[in-house]
């Protein structure tokens, strides 16, 4: 499997959590209330499509009669491509279900396009967020509603790379994009220059158990790995010394997080974001 999807499949064990977290939100906002039957929904930073199939695969409207349609778009070509492949056509409410590469700055749909707009840790990653939310204003229905979250500092990635840049012993380099909407202050203040007349936010924090040997797997699939890698091997790493490196790792995270049956538990909170025109 190509490595940016398995890394994408792999961070499922927590953007799962959130995205049922958005899509539980717009239940009770949205499709608790609405008259429409046809609804028009938007996924942006989609990945492999980890919230579309949500609704295409799991029990959330069964029993409804609603009629979803559904885009989910990503930047990376890989993930689309991911997503395509995982498409079914399982659910009855699901009319229709479509990915696009496309970047969510600079949105291919009319002004007024969709009833519910998501972004599951997607948002934070883009160069110009203003222009981002402001897009997502633009193509959402007047009583439509917009659901995004963030990453503050307690977000997963942080255990294996904390583990790997003192291993490596790599300074750590600026904060990244992970971190741009950590402050829920200055992501509502970004949300109200966009247009937004009512935005909600709030904190979520959740406790997550997950493998060792898996989180082992995530960072060895992630490109923050690789890049710390180049940075400190140069282009070219032998493998047996990667091994050695990741074994390294490995030792770190277990000295720090006292795995119970092989299992570490960490929090993660995010920044969850309602918006209304
Ligand atoms: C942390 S992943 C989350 C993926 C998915 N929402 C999930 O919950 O599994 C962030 C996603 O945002 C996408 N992304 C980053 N910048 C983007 C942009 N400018 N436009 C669209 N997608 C973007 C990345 O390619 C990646 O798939």
């Amino acid at each position: 499997m190509n490595q940016k999807i398995k890394f994408m499949e792999l961070t499922r064990v927590v953007q799962e959590f959130f995205a049922d977290d958005l899509i539980q939100r717009s239940t009770t906002l949205y499709f608790n209330s609405t008259k429409d039957r046809n609804v028009r929904i938007l996924d942006i930073g989609t990945g492999t499509g980890l919230l579309p199939f949500k609704f295409e695969n799991e029990t959330i409207l069964n029993g409804t009669d609603f009629k979803l349609s559904i885009d989910g778009i990503d930047i990376s070509e890989d993930y689309i491509q991911g997503a395509n492949s995982k498409i079914s056509n399982t659910s009855s409410n699901v009319s229709s279900l479509k990915f696009h590469i496309m970047d969510g700055q600079d949105l291919k749909y009319e002004d007024n396009s969709f009833d519910v707009v998501y972004s599951n840790m997607g948002i934070m990653l883009y160069k110009d967020i203003l222009r981002g939310l402001k897009e997502i204003h633009r193509v959402m229905q007047q009583q439509g509603i917009a659901l995004v979250n963030s990453w503050t500092e307690a977000f997963p990635l942080r255990i294996p790379l904390n583990a790997a840049y003192d291993t490596l012993d790599l300074e750590r380099g600026p904060q990244g994009a992970m971190f741009s909407l950590k402050d829920p202050q200055h992501f509502e203040t970004l949300c109200k220059e966009a247009g937004f007349s009512h935005i909600d936010i709030e904190q979520v924090t959740k406790e997550f158990e997950c493998p060792l040997e898996v989180m082992m797997e995530i960072v060895k699939s992630s490109t923050q790995f690789s890049e710390m890698v180049k940075r400190k091997f140069g282009p070219q790493i032998d493998p047996i010394l990667e091994k050695e490196w990741l074994s390294k790792i490995h030792a770190r995270i277990e000295t720090e997080y006292q795995p119970q049956n092989g299992q570490i538990q960490f929090v993660c909170t995010g920044n969850v974001v309602t918006l209304r025109k």
